[in-house]
């Protein structure tokens, strides 16, 4: 089994085979809800054009022998400078999705942050993962605030993540053409869809229901959530009302590292600062929330300019080392990837995470001495030019 798996393992040879790997495996309803993005999927696209816009100026005869990808964020050490995106609905995509994904990242000691849109309780994945950071989709209610910040603390999360751009849920129409909605109503197309995927039937859905019987977002709330099929699941992730006296309050009740997830605009930055909030990821939650929202890494030298101290973070659209270098040379302390680990989750489990964790920091291992670098630290601005001038 074992002999199999890595076979198949090396036919992976960069991130993007994972999703070539399982688009045909997963149901359509599934494989569309995690690929696409909203509306006509602009901010999809710019983030992985992004990129492109820039070229990498590398140095020569520096003596490369000894690197290390290394890197500090609160305080704790890092093997890689990226780390795992919350992705909601993980454990309907791969069988214990979260889990499988935050073990193999503390294995490779990368950073793991576990969604709140999850059916696996955050105390499994905080015994699994001692030190994970947890994304809350926090409802504006000073006792719900009071109560998640105190459970995130005792199940052993070390980073509290405030998802700050989801006021509403966006226009995704691929999910309305696959007939794929929260809450999950199988009408004859999904069924029809799931039932000529028996392998992902039997060992994604039908594991999930003998082991946890039918699947509660079980992170949402204090005490729990609804289940995938009630009506009220329709607005987990949504509230309008979250505002910046939220972020205040979460930020008096938690003594860890807080971080705002989803900021674009340096103004938002600026106001972040203020609230004592300890780091941002810039993002466009991977081109999932507004479309023609800019893509991350356009801004993201605007937003360094602002940090002053604040932990810069990105994600959207990173595939390559070299996406993730040119990150780091603009501003960035760490990058973030989202949909491929789920795949590389759905092909081989935990055995698939790890291949494409180690895909990854080989990529930047290799790039970093093709660029003179030997640790992260040399890396900065003298290191991209714009390609477009
Ligand atoms: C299937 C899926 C579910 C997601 N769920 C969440 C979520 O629950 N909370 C959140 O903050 N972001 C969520 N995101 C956004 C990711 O955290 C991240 O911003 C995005 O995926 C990064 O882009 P990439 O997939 O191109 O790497 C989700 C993304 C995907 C693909």
């Amino acid at each position: 089994m074992a002999q199999s798996k890595s076979r198949k393992l090396k036919r992976i040879l960069d991130l993007d085979d994972f999703e070539r790997a399982v688009r045909r495996r997963l149901p359509h309803a599934i494989y569309a809800y995690v690929a696409h993005g909203s509306e006509s999927e602009a901010s999809l696209r710019a983030n992985r054009e992004a990129p492109d816009d820039w070229r990498l100026l590398p140095r020569v005869l520096v003596g490369v022998k000894q690197r290390s990808e290394r890197i500090e964020l609160f305080g704790r050490s890092y093997a890689q400078p990226f780390g795992i995106a919350p992705m909601g609905g993980s454990a309907l995509v791969a069988y214990n999705g979260h889990e499988v994904m935050a073990k193999a990242a503390a294995e490779a000691h990368i950073p793991f942050i576990l969604s709140a849109n999850s059916i696996i309780p955050m105390e499994e994945i905080g015994a699994v993962y001692p030190g994970a950071w947890f994304a809350a989709y926090q409802s504006p209610n000073a006792q719900a605030i009071h109560g998640m910040v105190e459970r995130v603390g005792k199940a052993g999360f070390s980073v509290f993540v405030l998802t700050s751009d989801v006021p509403v849920g966006s226009n995704r129409e691929a999910d309305a053409r696959s007939g794929f909605s929260f809450p999950i109503r199988p009408g004859p197309k999904l069924t029809f869809d799931v039932a000529t995927h028996p392998r992902w039937l039997v060992g994604v859905l039908g594991r999930t229901f003998l082991r946890r019987g039918v699947p509660h977002i079980v992170n949402l709330e204090p005490d729990g959530g609804p289940n995938l099929f009630s009506r009220t699941v329709a607005h987990i992730a949504s509230h309008e009302s979250l505002n910046w006296d939220h972020v205040r309050l979460i930020r008096k009740l938690w003594p860890g590292p807080f971080v705002l997830k989803g900021l674009l605009s340096p103004a938002d930055l600026v106001i972040a600062r203020d609230c004592g909030v300890d780091g941002v990821i810039v993002s466009n939650h991977g081109g999932r929330q507004l479309d023609q929202a800019v893509a991350p890494l356009r801004v993201l030298p605007e937003m360094a300019e602002q940090a002053k101290g604040l932990t810069l973070m990105i994600d959207s659209g990173f595939r390559r080392g070299t996406d993730v270098l040119k990150a780091l040379a603009l501003g960035a302390q760490c990058v973030f990837v989202g949909r491929p680990f789920l795949y590389a989750a759905a092909y081989a489990g935990e055995a698939g995470v790890a291949h494409a964790i180690e895909l990854l920091a080989k990529e930047i291992d290799k790039d970093m001495a093709l660029l003179g670098r030997r640790e992260i630290a040399e890396i900065g601005r003298d290191m991209v030019k714009e390609a477009r001038r």
